[in-house]
């Protein structure tokens, strides 16, 4: 088994940790996580998502949030984008990379970006087209990897379509995400080798909801195939509105600390995460979801 030496972490706590939150979080505080995020090493952040208003109310303030941030050129930061309308918000706040999201579930796919699969990638081709001239840089969410809420299991072969429609419309690399954390590492292992026939492990990143407390284990499987880029969640925070009871990803302070303890960089500084995980926390008023923060501060506080 070979684990890769360093490996690249997505932090989405700005996008899929707050999107799902009820009261609105305002722009200021969203724009303070995303600086502490980068002070902390994070070299990719997720910041936000060109949605309808009427769908997530939270990601109402994107344009707000992307103005407001104090962009370093060492960070890439991507916004999500389901359609022409999005992709065009977008592009007046020039982000790095956008991301199109599809699902691997045809239930899944009605129930979040309202069509088909099919009807998905033929909104999505020309959004991809689109940025990839602006010179933005595309990826591809893929939800409900190995399992969906209203379907159940979803078989490997749903991936590896899903990847090769991803793939035929020119988007870069994709991230095979379990939505509602019921993977577990051989069905997680399964999805990842279906997406390798359309893209190469270097342009596969994993994105493990923790509902079920698989997660860790989920990205430790990844690890050893040789995944080295992953989104995940400062302090654990999120959910998707559409996938009802769904936790936060990951929590990135948790990924860093096994990362670290298995002698694989990720260039992040965990106190400085702890830190930037303890601010939200403290203005959502929620404990910290993660079990490596809520360790390092009872540490701290002793
Ligand atoms: P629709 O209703 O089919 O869209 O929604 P439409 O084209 O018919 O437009 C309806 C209205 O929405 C119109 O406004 C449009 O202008 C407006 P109205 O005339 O009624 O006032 N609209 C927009 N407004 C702002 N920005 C836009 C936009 N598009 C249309 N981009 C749509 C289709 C995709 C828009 C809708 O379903 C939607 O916004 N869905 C978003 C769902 C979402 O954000 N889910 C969470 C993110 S995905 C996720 O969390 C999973 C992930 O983490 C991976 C994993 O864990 O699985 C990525
Ligand atoms: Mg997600």
């Amino acid at each position: 088994m070979s684990y890769p030496t360093q490996v690249r972490l997505i932090d989405v706590g700005p996008r899929d940790g707050l999107q799902n939150e009820k009261q609105p979080v305002p722009a200021a505080i969203k724009v303070e996580l995303v600086q502490r995020l980068q002070e902390a090493g994070l070299k990719e952040i997720e910041v936000t998502s060109f949605v309808s208003p009427k769908w997530v109310p939270q990601m109402a303030d994107n344009a707000e949030v992307m103005a407001g941030i104090a962009r370093r050129a060492d960070v890439r930061y991507s916004v999500l984008t389901p359609n022409m309308k999005g992709l065009e918000a977008a592009l007046l706040c020039k982000p790095d990379e956008i991301v199109v999201f599809g699902a691997a579930s045809e239930a899944f796919s009605q129930k979040n970006i309202n069509c088909s699969i099919a009807e998905s990638i033929e909104r999505f081709a020309p959004v991809v087209e689109a940025a990839l001239a602006a010179g933005i840089a595309v990826r591809g969410a893929m939800s409900c990897t190995v399992g969906c809420p209203y379907e159940g299991d979803i078989a490997p072969e749903q991936v590896a379509y899903l990847a090769g429609l991803m793939k035929g419309i020119g988007v870069q690399r994709v991230d095979v995400a379990d939505t509602i954390g019921v993977g577990t590492p051989l069905a997680v292992r399964r999805a990842i080798e279906a997406t390798l026939q359309h893209y190469d492990i270097d342009h596969i990143s994993g994105h493990f909801h923790d509902t079920y407390g698989q997660a860790l284990s989920n990205t430790l499987a990844a690890v050893s195939m040789g995944v080295w880029n992953f989104q995940s969640s400062v302090a654990g925070l999120g959910g998707c509105p559409y996938a009802k009871g769904a936790t936060g990803n990951v929590a990135t302070e948790d990924v860093v600390f096994m990362l670290n303890g298995m002698g694989i960089d990720t260039g992040i500084a965990l106190d400085k995460l702890i830190d930037a995980g303890q601010f939200i926390c403290e203005h959502l008023g929620r404990p910290n979801g993660s079990r490596v923060a809520r360790a390092a501060l009872a540490k701290r506080s002793a």
